[in-house]
């Protein structure tokens, strides 16, 4: 028999979506259906609980999301801190823990009144935009390869007047080198033997978002350290995600540098060293 109450469908979507191996089937059912009705998700299981009918073409969305489909490109939108950003095909989905390293740089950034601050490799914008949001008078920039990922950092950054440049890190901004008081950066840096496993990362994450380069997925974190240390001013604050076994390669390669001080691991919320932190010289 056809589901026909919001209960009965959401009960049918969650079993469809468990045995996709969907992680969290029920709370995804439950987003899927609040995306249709345009209601929050708590509104959802209210509604359920009260016999509220089944909205129109719940059972197409299940189905995309049993195809493994990423829960944010078939609403358009991911959270990230404050912020409702819009991504779907071609730009990498932010992370909650990079929500911790967007948290040092926006800390670093209200030391200095009117703070200039860059994000490398911004993808959907998230840490440029967080700052720009929750940093008031900072002036930021945000740096981006790829075509696609520009084009959503523009509809997200746009509105909160960050300055964003389509570029390589490695070379972008040199006319404002010694100048920024911070630089942010979540860049690729998974190894080429490490692939995803995760349909949702392998399939629909850009491979030029994940991917660091080097046997060791570290060409990219090492290009933006060597980044940072130009673009910043002697005091200016650095800070860069990556992978948790990456963290002591991370720090001796900014000690090896000899240009930083205060070089220090940065765990995320679980405890997991997932970024490192240092003072310009
Ligand atoms: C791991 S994603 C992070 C995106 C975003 N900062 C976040 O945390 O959600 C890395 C981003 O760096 C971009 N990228 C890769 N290589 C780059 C390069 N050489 N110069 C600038 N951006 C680059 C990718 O396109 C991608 O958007």
């Amino acid at each position: 028999m056809a589901a026909v109450t919001l209960a009965e469908a959401l009960a049918e979507a969650a079993r469809l979506l468990a045995e996709a191996g969907v992680p969290s089937p029920r709370v995804d059912a439950e987003l899927l259906a609040a995306h249709l009705l345009g209601e929050s998700a708590g509104r959802v299981r209210a509604l359920a609980l009260t016999g509220a009918a089944s909205p129109e073409g719940l059972a197409e969305l299940v189905a995309e999301r049993a195809r493994r489909v990423p829960l944010q490109h078939i609403t358009g939108k991911a959270y990230f801190r404050h912020l409702e950003l819009d991504v779907g095909p071609g730009v990498f989905i932010p992370r909650p823990e990079t929500e911790t390293v967007a948290q040092h740089a926006i800390d670093a950034a209200r030391q200095t009144p009117g703070a200039k601050v860059v994000d490398l490799g911004t993808g959907s914008g998230a840490i440029a935009g967080s700052i720009a949001s929750e940093v008031p008078g900072a002036e930021v920039y945000a740096v981006e390869l790829s075509e696609l990922a520009h084009a959503w950092a523009a509809r997200n950054l746009e509105p909160l007047g960050v300055v964003l440049v389509r570029g390589d890190l490695r070379t972008a901004l040199e006319e404002h080198d010694g100048t920024f008081d911070v630089v942010v950066s979540n860049p690729p840096y998974i190894p080429p033997d490490a692939v995803p496993v995760d349909p949702e990362v392998a399939e629909h994450d850009p491979e030029l978002a994940l991917y660091g380069g080097g046997a060791d997925g570290m060409e990219l974190p090492r290009a933006t350290a060597a980044s940072a240390a130009r673009l910043l001013k002697s005091g200016g604050y650095f800070i860069m995600e990556h992978a948790e076994v990456q963290a002591p390669a991370v720090s001796k390669l900014l000690v090896d540098a000899g240009c930083w001080n205060d070089v220090g691991t940065v765990s995320d919320l679980t405890g997991r060293e997932r970024a490192t932190a240092a003072v310009k010289r």
